[in-house]
């Protein structure tokens, strides 16, 4: 048989993702599964949005142009005018999700063996995505005890070396929930022009910000040319299914370059761009996202007090987007959540993700989980309980003598 490629071999299977079969198996026991492992929020579609899709008055389902519907652009470029930042029809490109936007914006901007600066813990498919197109993530560790704010210029000028092509990072991040202050984001700025490096933003929890304001790195005139944004309506229309995102720079050569990658793939999904000029169109759109924001504001502090009662729990508020990274009081976070799903004995448990594929330093997030507050409070105070219940189990069956 021949051999299947050694980039497929070496990119991780998404840590988020990875144990469902046990998962799949708890729930055919009969087990009710809180899953607070994947950002898949439960909050309704906006009902908008749904009309432009069911009302679509088309008699081919035809693929889109591939830099995106007109009317979606359209809608696109008012967006972000609402946001103050102006983007013209030039400077954007509709993408299969964000996760296509991060794609492109790895194969624009790196070759393989290049080397892009990602702060750790950082959204696991970076890493898939830098193996699967040969590109080397150098990892910027940030700590729980500091919010996960970034270090000091010197310190991430220490990991620049000659294949250094960019920085990639989420802001709002997952799965930290830091949002980066002005000093951080003007160091980020300088780092770029220093080095002559590119700045891969990846804004698509923009909106989800509780504490401190978000600054879009767009919004800074002196890297106009070097910052990609990566956008998506995945979270903020909680829309996951519609498969739609945004790249947007205003560097023309790499939008050209973009754009080209674009008609590789034909075109991104004709439906969900529908369902978002609706969306857009809609005059109380902003109401809508703001009615959602509050609501996971009201779950954050939830599951925070919530988890201020699990002894041993280690986590610091989270300032933006709608996941906590916490410190369990156990040497091994993926042997825990595995024994969530086969040997703890509630009728009810919880599915966390596991903290080390997070990073790509070896040895860092054993100990490590991260909780999604995408379920509404009171499935949130059940999975709660599940995990005290659960982490004093654990230690408890950890200490019993295996049966001989
Ligand atoms: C930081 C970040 N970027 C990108 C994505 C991908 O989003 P999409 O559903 O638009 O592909 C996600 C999804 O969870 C994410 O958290």
């Amino acid at each position: 048989m021949p051999n299947i490629s050694a980039r497929s071999k070496a990119a991780p299977a998404s840590p988020i993702r990875r144990l469902y079969p046990l998962a799949r198996r708890a729930q055919q026991e009969g087990k009710k599964v809180y899953h607070l492992n994947i950002g898949q929020p439960d909050i309704p579609t906006p009902k908008a949005f749904l009309r432009g899709v069911k009302e679509a008055d088309i008699d081919v389902l035809a693929y889109a142009p591939s830099p995106g519907l007109d009317v979606a652009l359209r809608a696109l470029e008012s967006y972000y005018a609402d946001w103050g930042i102006e983007l013209r029809e030039e400077h954007l490109l509709v993408t299969t999700g964000g996760s296509e936007a991060i794609t492109f914006a790895l194969n624009v901007t790196c070759d393989p063996g290049d080397r892009v600066i990602v702060p750790e813990p950082f959204y696991p498919n970076y890493l898939g995505y830098a193996r699967l197109t040969n590109v080397e993530i150098s990892p910027l560790t940030t700590r729980r005890e500091e919010g996960f704010h970034l270090p000091p210029l010197s310190e991430m000028e220490q990991l620049i070396d000659g294949r250094t092509r960019a920085m990639l990072l989420s802001h709002p991040g997952n799965p930290t929930g830091v949002v980066y202050n002005e000093q951080e984001l003007a160091n980020l700025v300088e780092l770029a022009l220093r080095h002559n490096l590119f700045i891969i933003a990846d804004e698509v929890y923009r909106e989800f910000v509780y504490e401190g304001t978000h600054r879009s790195l767009l919004s800074y005139p002196e890297v106009a040319d070097r910052v990609i944004l990566v956008d998506s309506i995945s979270k903020r229309l909680s829309a996951c299914g519609a498969r739609v995102g945004v790249l947007a720079s205003r560097n023309a050569q790499l939008m050209e370059a973009a754009k080209k990658c674009a008609t590789i793939r034909l075109s991104a999904p004709t439906f969900g761009q529908l369902g978002l000029a609706a969306f857009l169109a809609d005059p109380n759109y902003r109401e809508l996202i703001k009615g959602m924001i509050r609501e996971y504001q009201h779950r954050r502090k939830v599951l925070c007090d919530a988890l201020h009662e699990v002894p041993g729990l280690t986590f610091r508020r989270p300032e933006g987007a709608f996941y906590i990274m916490i410190g369990l009081p156990i040497a091994d976070a993926e042997d825990f959540v595995s024994w969530m799903l086969t040997g703890y004995p509630g009728q009810e448990t919880v599915m966390l993700a596991p903290g080390e594929g997070f990073y790509a330093t070896p040895g860092e997030g054993k100990d490590e989980a991260r909780i999604a507050y995408v379920l509404k409070e009171q499935d949130l105070l059940s999975a709660v309980s599940a995990l005290k219940e659960g982490l004093k189990l654990y230690h408890v069956a950890q200490q019993a003598p295996t049966a001989a």
